[in-house]
């Protein structure tokens, strides 16, 4: 049989982003035993590594649990909340959705503050609700991969810490692409992924938690309703080497490598730029007289929406990019879907390069369909942008 042999494609969709070289040598490196005093330093670098991106020193555990970011989320939900326990979730996206249900599914009564796609939750409305409610947890994603759009923690951050709310944010999108910062923002548990900023494949969730946190899970009355997920018990296998025989060693690798580079490169300098290279691609897309959806002003400079213009295939568009250029550019959900694409630049590919390669392919193929556009003005105003 032919050995598997995938088409190269440059992601510049909503994640996963393509991967750095280095961190895919890691994941090819070969499997340690879980005992293996070199996978003991492996491990503790990357707990260590995970709290400096998060900016997190103070976090009483930095792990990883197996699975898709998703299962970090639900690890947290299932763990820290009782059936019967309030829990307050903001939602403005659908990674918000994401979280109601989980929270749902683990038996949480769950209050929602919501905002209209496209526009962050009111801090001051999500802080007014802790107070009023006094939930077990609040809930919120940092920055939403379907709307664009980050959310400022801060407010909430400070209700949570006076009422004694635990505090969950999903970092998945805004880790390694812009500020993240856990302890100053009073977050109990943050969830990352390696796909998107972070320059690795998808299949990990990375988790910071704090002691508050900790002790919740600890100290339940009932067990929660996962084995698997349970985070007293992946604490504890974090720590027992003989009992960490369910994560995949490759993935903890590539994990380690994938914070390693961020680290190498400086968190504010990667911001950064993520910054110059959503801004090459803004102008590039006014350029080409395509408009952006969404607040700009709580825009996040790893994705971009484009509102797809009238009349337009939106499925034919990404579709003939992908055949004729070899990239990937996003549909949207919910509310969106149809109306606009989602452009990442995310990690590896928060450069210039890959900008102009997305610019070009979507101006040839918007072309070809007969949408009338200025016709080289996109790749000259990202460049100029770009200094
Ligand atoms: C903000 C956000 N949260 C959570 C997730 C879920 O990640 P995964 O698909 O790895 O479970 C995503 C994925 O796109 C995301 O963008």
């Amino acid at each position: 049989m032919a050995p598997l042999d995938p088409p190269r494609r440059l992601l510049m969709g909503s994640g996963p982003s393509n991967a750095e070289t280095r961190v895919l040598q890691a994941l090819a490196a070969a499997p340690l035993a879980f005992d293996d005093p070199a996978f003991e330093v492996m491990l503790e670098e990357l707990s260590e590594r995970a709290r400096q991106v998060m900016q997190a020193p103070r976090a009483r555990a930095a792990l990883a649990v197996p699975g898709a970011s998703r299962a970090g989320l639900e690890a947290a939900l299932a763990s820290a909340i009782e059936p019967g326990e309030r829990v307050l979730v903001g939602v403005y996206g659908h990674f918000g959705e994401l979280l109601c249900t989980l929270a749902a599914r683990h038996g949480a009564v769950v209050e929602r503050v919501d905002a209209e796609w496209g526009t962050p939750v009111s801090p001051e409305d999500m802080a007014r609700r802790v107070r009023q409610l006094r939930p077990k947890l609040a809930a919120i994603v940092h920055a939403d991969t379907s709307t664009g759009i980050v959310q400022p923690l801060e407010a909430l951050g400070a209700a949570c810490r006076d009422t004694g709310t635990l505090l969950l944010a999903d970092t998945v999108l805004s880790l390694g692409g812009c500020e993240v910062a856990i302890d100053a923002w009073h977050v109990d548990a943050a969830v990352g992924g390696l796909q998107k900023c972070l320059g690795g494949p998808p299949g990990l969730a990375l988790l910071t938690l704090s002691s508050r946190f900790v002790a919740a899970v600890t100290e339940r009355r009932t067990l929660p309703r996962t084995a698997y997920l349970d985070l007293a018990r992946l604490v504890h296998t974090w720590q027992t080497p003989l009992a960490r025989t369910e994560i995949s060693t490759p993935m903890l690798m590539a994990a380690h490598e994938a914070l390693g580079m961020v680290l190498g490169e400086g968190l504010e300098e990667r911001w950064a730029r993520h910054e110059r290279a959503s801004l090459a691609l803004r102008r590039g897309l006014e350029g080409m007289g395509l408009s952006r959806f969404g607040d700009a002003e709580h825009s996040v400079p790893m994705i971009t929406l484009v509102r797809v213009p009238e009349g337009v295939d939106e499925g034919g568009v990404r579709a003939q990019l992908l055949a004729e250029h070899g990239i990937e550019i996003m549909a949207a959900f919910g509310p969106l879907r149809g109306r606009v694409w989602r452009i990442g630049t995310m990690g590896t590919n928060a450069a210039l390069p890959s900008v102009l390669a997305v610019l070009g392919g979507l101006e040839a193929v918007l072309a070809s369909r007969g949408v009338a556009l200025r016709r080289g003005a996109a790749v000259d105003a990202a460049r100029a942008a770009s200094g």
